[in-house]
């Protein structure tokens, strides 16, 4: 199974899937980001189609059609974002519906958008984690494949706790795509890992 990644900051989970002996066939990126300068180290594909503007202005359907066109021409059957800040509408969702993968830094349903370890954090939550999940129109609310805890300490800051976040999402978000490509996870009943 062919699969893409998507991304927009430093790529330290894509990163943690190439020294996890994972192989995308290429790297989205919605913005100039580390993780496609981790894609050219890697000799993979990069793909920047960059957003436009960052407000109401932004044609989001029009953005994510134009992505699921190039990662359809590309012959992809999974897609995993790995930091990917724009969400997406439309057409890409009946394409790819049940094999879009994300990962969220908090233990949904709990703290859902851009912001969640700050959100946790300042929340005073004591225990919060990572959610890898099958990504859906609806931000953040897809059927929940894994979890995994991290405690919060009282030293921590918002910066070190997202720190702690990332490594058990270096860990386990590559394990999820493998079982993903190995189909020990049913596409139509995503909910059912064996
Ligand atoms: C991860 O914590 C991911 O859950 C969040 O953005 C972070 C990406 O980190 N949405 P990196 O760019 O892979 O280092």
């Amino acid at each position: 199974m062919r699969f893409a990644v998507l991304a927009s900051g430093g790529g330290s989970i894509l990163e943690a899937m190439l020294d996890q002996g994972l192989s995308p066939y290429v790297v989205c990126a919605d913005r100039h980001c580390g993780a496609l300068e981790i894609a050219e180290r890697a000799g993979i594909e990069r793909l920047l189609i960059e957003r436009e503007s960052f407000d109401a202005r932004f044609d989001r359907v029009g953005y994510s059609n134009r992505l699921c066109e190039e990662l359809l021409s590309r012959d992809i059957e999974l897609i995993a974002m790995a930091g990917f800040m724009t969400l997406l509408a439309g057409r890409v969702f009946e394409v790819f519906g049940g094999r879009i993968l994300n990962t969220h830094p908090a233990l949904l349903p709990a703290f859902k958008g851009a912001h969640a370890v700050r959100d946790a954090f300042n929340m005073g939550v004591k225990v919060t984690g990572c959610t890898i999940h099958i990504a859906t129109p609806e931000m953040d609310s897809g059927p929940i494949l894994a979890q995994r805890a991290v405690e919060v300490d009282p030293s921590d800051t918002i910066d070190s706790l997202h720190e702690k976040i990332k490594r058990v999402e270096r860990e386990l978000y590559p394990e999820v795509i493998r079982a993903f490509l190995a189909k020990e996870y049913e596409v139509n009943d995503p909910t059912t890992a064996i």
